[in-house]
């Protein structure tokens, strides 16, 4: 019997048997993780070192790496995790460690740090001593995910205070750290970042995004505590803002661009990091939100991850359909460029929540755009929206639960036996590398089993939203992606030929004079002079609308006029040609 057991077992293809090897480590690994990530909060844990009440530390290790410090970020990451599963009843005897965090973090917001003081961008501040002091030498900074990171972890604590009734809490101890956060949010999200992985000094997916469901999120808490209408109603302006600008990351060769900077391919688990922490299950598969199920997401998966299979050398040998493990993002170099556990668990993660989504709303779409992920299971599938009664979705549904077990997998056959989870996996031998028991990875495991489990943590209004990235006068301006997505366009049909341009500014912190030249009369034939001026109304984004001749090869320039200094765009002129008839749009970012 048990040989015949064990026969079968073999036969059955080699992807069969992730599933089992996922099932046995989400069983022995979530106490470890749960320890581990406990063991690096202070002032008890086992492995804080020194650290204060609340403070976490990224990891023990320090030496090659030194992460003997607490990240706002990180922290943040970790008490995500520690809070839903607390507000979920998964784990509730965590509270001690809640509230020390809390108290923690009203320290920290005050400490003044070489990103300023709290009134001055110093919730930019990436890093601090675990004495809660400042960290003062040099390093990417600021790195502005690391407000939104905190004050969503604070808020779903509140808001399962509120659904307590613990009222006065809220509004005496958590609103001010959360209020201070939200300003500097709504203050800064159109300045330029570290992104989250201390490089690149640009804007930055994941935090634009995390910035814009923060600040969503803003708008109902304050709210429900009766805060000024004024205060409410900035958090939304600027939450339409960057929903806005969220879009405008889209890269049409498949996937999301994580920065705006730096010159990489753009590729970067930056992108899938930002779909997991801004899952809301409510929302369904929506891509304004780029959710994890949805076709913009799970195509920028696809992309992400392939962009590893060749890369290392401990993935060769795996079938397109089978998981591998992922890093950073594949031109990656610290300690060596390898695979990460927290970015591996984290494709696996995004895959449960679509499971989840696709799995209560019983049906699973099918469009071209996600076409190419869905046929790694499926060569022949077909756009189409498929219910859960159709061959197609249990089988689809059924690979890609198999194809997520594999990602987990992969991290268990790179586990120690005691359960540590460092920063990185060798991308020869599947070695741990760099900082041991590093907190994030810890969190990461937590999350995926949860989500592997079904657990569906708190929504945070995702649902139903829309874009409204102009105001009052028409004609709108339009954000297109090119490939899918065009919006509100009606001017279109009312003029003959039309251009809006619509200009995006990242780094101006205050309304500015910008205007348009170009080389045809209608753009004022190069004019400084007689420039167009261009409309801010939909600050940060400026947009004109032009008649111009059909045909015609288009050069043109913004400046920006600020008094008697007047800056040109950087060469070269943009260009284009006028179709025969119909409209053109375009929009560019500021040179
Ligand atoms: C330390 C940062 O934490 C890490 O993200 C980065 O890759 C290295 N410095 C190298 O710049
Ligand atoms: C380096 C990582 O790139 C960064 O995201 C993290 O915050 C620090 N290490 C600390 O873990």
């Amino acid at each position: 019997m048990l040989f015949a057991a064990t026969l079968s077992l073999l036969a059955l293809p080699n992807v069969w048997a992730q599933s089992s090897v996922a099932d046995a480590y989400v069983a022995s690994e979530s106490p470890l993780a749960r320890a581990g990530m406990l063991a690096n909060i202070g002032p008890s844990g086992s492995q804080s070192l020194g650290a204060f009440p609340g403070i976490v530390i990224a990891s023990p290790s320090t030496v090659n790496p030194d992460y003997l410090f607490t990240w706002t970020r990180d922290s943040a990451v970790a008490f995500s995790a520690i809070v839903n599963q607390f507000a979920l009843g998964i784990d509730t005897t965590t509270r001690g460690e809640i509230d020390d965090y809390v108290a923690s973090q009203v320290i920290v917001q005050q400490i003044p740090n070489p990103s300023g003081d709290l009134a001055s961008g110093g919730l930019g501040e990436p890093k601090f001593n675990i004495n809660e002091t400042a960290f003062t030498g040099p390093w990417g900074r600021p790195q502005r995910d690391g407000p939104a990171l905190r004050s969503i972890a604070l808020i779903t604590w509140a808001n399962f205070l509120l659904s307590e009734s613990n009222t006065s809490y809220v509004t005496d101890t958590l609103w001010p750290i959360i209020e201070n956060d939200l300003n500097y949010v709504a203050a800064n999200w159109n300045e330029s970042t570290f992104d989250l992985w201390e490089e690149l000094n640009s804007s930055s997916f994941f935090t634009t995004a995390v910035q814009h469901r923060v600040l969503h999120q803003g708008v109902s808490l304050a709210t429900a505590l009766g805060q000024p209408e004024s205060l409410v109603s900035n958090y939304e302006t600027q939450a339409n803002f960057v929903l806005c600008f969220l879009q405008t990351y889209w890269n049409t060769a498949g996937h999301i661009t994580a920065n705006t900077g730096g010159g990489r391919s753009g590729i970067d688990a930056n992108t899938v990091l930002a779909s997991i922490h801004t899952f809301d299950a409510a929302a369904g598969c929506d891509a304004l939100t780029f959710q994890p199920c949805s076709d913009l997401a799970l195509l920028n998966l696809h992309t992400y991850v392939d962009a590893f299979r060749s890369l290392y050398e401990i993935n060769s040998g795996f079938a397109s359909n089978e998981a591998v493990l992922t890093g950073r993002y594949p031109e990656d170099v610290y300690m060596g460029g390898n695979p990460w556990y927290l970015t591996t668990l984290a494709v696996a993660e995004q895959l449960y929540d679509s499971l989840i989504v696709w799995n209560s709303q019983k049906s699973l779409e099918v469009t071209s755009t996600s076409l190419a992920f869905f046929q790694i299971f499926d060569s022949s599938i077909a756009a189409g929206t498929y219910a859960s009664s159709s061959s197609q979705f249990t089988s689809l549904t059924g690979a890609i639960k198999t194809f997520s077990d594999g990602f987990v997998a992969a991290v268990a056959n790179h586990t120690p036996a005691n359960g540590g989870l460092a920063e990185q996996i060798s991308n020869t031998n599947g070695t741990p590398v760099s900082a041991v028991d590093l907190t994030w990875s810890f969190a990461a495991a937590l999350t995926t089993f949860d989500a592997r489990k079904g657990v569906v943590p708190a929504s945070w209004g995702a649902k139903g939203l829309s874009l409204s990235c102009a105001g009052e006068p028409i004609p709108q301006t339009v954000f297109c992606d090119f490939q899918r997505r065009c919006y509100y366009y009606f001017w279109a049909y009312v003029y003959p030929l039309f251009l809006a341009i619509c200009r995006l500014m990242l780094f101006g912190a205050r309304i500015e004079n910008i205007y348009l030249t170009g080389s045809v009369d209608a753009l004022e034939d190069w004019s400084t002079e007689t420039a167009l001026l261009m409309s801010s109304a939909n600050y940060p984004i400026w947009s004109i609308t032009v008649t111009l001749p059909a045909n015609t090869d288009i050069q043109y320039k913004y400046i920006n006029i600020d008094g008697s200094a007047l800056t040109w765009e950087s060469d070269p002129n943009n260009e284009f040609t006028t179709p025969a008839s119909g409209t053109f749009v375009t929009h560019d970012t500021w040179r």
